[in-house]
């Protein structure tokens, strides 16, 4: 198939167009690199030893939107792009709405003007909010607390009403847990800008020696060692099932898939697979708890595996040492 990738340059869409073009698909990236680098994408080339189409293109952008959907015979896209960081998105929430919503507007309207009606969304966990029980499965109440999450439940109820105004349209909406992890190769990775927010680009930037200690947010929750627990997936993992969705998908229609491993870990459990991956020592001490933050998530993953064949094979031990492996190997990131 002919798949569009918006969002293809970032850590998750990078590892995505590896899998694509591994099993015979074609690609094409619009990506405006405003969280990303060009060196992604020629590194998704070196990796396969295959072309990928780029354009550099803001999704909201209309006219050059258009111009690639008549330039590329698109079957289908999987919708990464838009921005994704939980803090920043209640200090400029106009950003966010006007990025991931704008922007999926208008890509969703090209879309239907060219007759594209396949789309794998990029959603998230964090729809969850603060689940009563464990494991979330796919019919569990939603409810956010912050714009950025507000941005995916609206994104969601969208395509929704899509599908409901033309039943041509197949819609995935892909729930992710907590990637992590980075392609075996150890040339394609996460990169984020600046001081991560994140456990793990956190983690590997005090192993590496660039931030002198962790701060474990909390060890007052309700869990056996006090940190918060999470389904951590590796992002190959993850890039796999957004090949296995497509693959899969019915004659119009909108399903629902967590992707996670349906295993929990804590933060300090998190630090110990580390360490034995990495042979480093993480330095860490213990915090205030992080606002917002829930004790206890992880998602049941039995849905994706039945009706896509899809299955988390890696696991907490892998994720670590190919973090690990990135980050030694890249110390600067994607930067020279
Ligand atoms: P990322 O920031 O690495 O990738 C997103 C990409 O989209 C970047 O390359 C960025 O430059 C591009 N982009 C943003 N706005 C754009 C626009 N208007 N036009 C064109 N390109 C634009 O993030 P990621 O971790 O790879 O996440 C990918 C998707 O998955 C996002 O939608 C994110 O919300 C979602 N998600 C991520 C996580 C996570 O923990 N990483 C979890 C759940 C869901
Ligand atoms: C994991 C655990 C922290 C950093 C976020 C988004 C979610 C989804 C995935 C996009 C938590 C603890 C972290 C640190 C710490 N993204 N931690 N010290 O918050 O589970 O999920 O990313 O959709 O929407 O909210 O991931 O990696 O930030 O935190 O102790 O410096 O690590 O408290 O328990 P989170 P995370």
């Amino acid at each position: 198939m002919k798949i569009l990738v918006t969002g293809g340059a970032g850590y998750i869409g990078s590892h995505t167009c590896v899998e694509l073009l591994n099993e015979g698909h074609e690609v094409t990236i619009v990506d405006n690199l405003c969280n990303s680098n060009m060196e992604a994408v020629n590194r998704i080339e070196e990796i396969t030893g295959k072309e990928v189409a780029f354009y550099k293109v803001d999704i909201r952008d209309r006219e050059k939107m258009g111009q690639i959907f008549n330039e590329n015979d698109v079957d289908a896209v999987i919708h990464f792009a838009g921005l994704k960081a939980v803090g920043e998105s209640c200090e400029i929430p106009l950003e966010y709405y006007i990025n991931n919503i704008s922007g999926t507007l208008v890509m969703l309207d090209i879309m239907k003007e060219h007759g594209v009606k396949k789309i794998v969304f990029s959603s998230s966990a964090t729809v969850y909010g603060c689940p009563e029980t464990v494991p979330v499965k796919e019919d569990f109440p939603l409810s956010v607390t912050n714009p950025y999450g507000r941005t995916k439940l609206m994104l969601e109820e969208i395509l929704q009403d899509v599908y409901k105004s033309d039943n041509e349209w197949n819609v995935i909406l892909l729930r992710y847990f907590n990637p992590i992890g980075a392609h075996q190769s150890g040339r394609i990775g996460e990169d984020p800008n600046g001081i991560p927010n994140n456990l793990l680009p956190y983690i590997t930037k005090v192993a590496i020696g660039e931030l002198p200690q962790l701060n474990v947010f909390g060890d007052d929750y309700p869990t056996e060692d006090g940190t918060c627990i999470r389904d951590y997936i590796h992002v190959v993992d993850l890039a796999r099932g957004h090949v296995k969705a497509i693959e899969n998908m019915k004659n119009g229609g909108v399903e629902i898939y967590n992707l996670g491993t349906g295993k929990g870990y804590s933060v300090l459990e998190v630090i110990k697979n580390f360490e034995e991956a990495s042979g480093k020592k993480v330095p860490y001490k213990i915090a205030d708890r992080r606002q917002g933050d829930v004790a206890v998530i992880y998602g049941d993953p039995s849905k994706a595996k039945k009706e896509l064949g899809w299955e988390a094979q890696y696991g907490i031990k892998e994720m670590c040492r190919d973090s690990w492996n990135w980050q030694k190997n890249n110390p600067n990131g994607y930067k020279k």
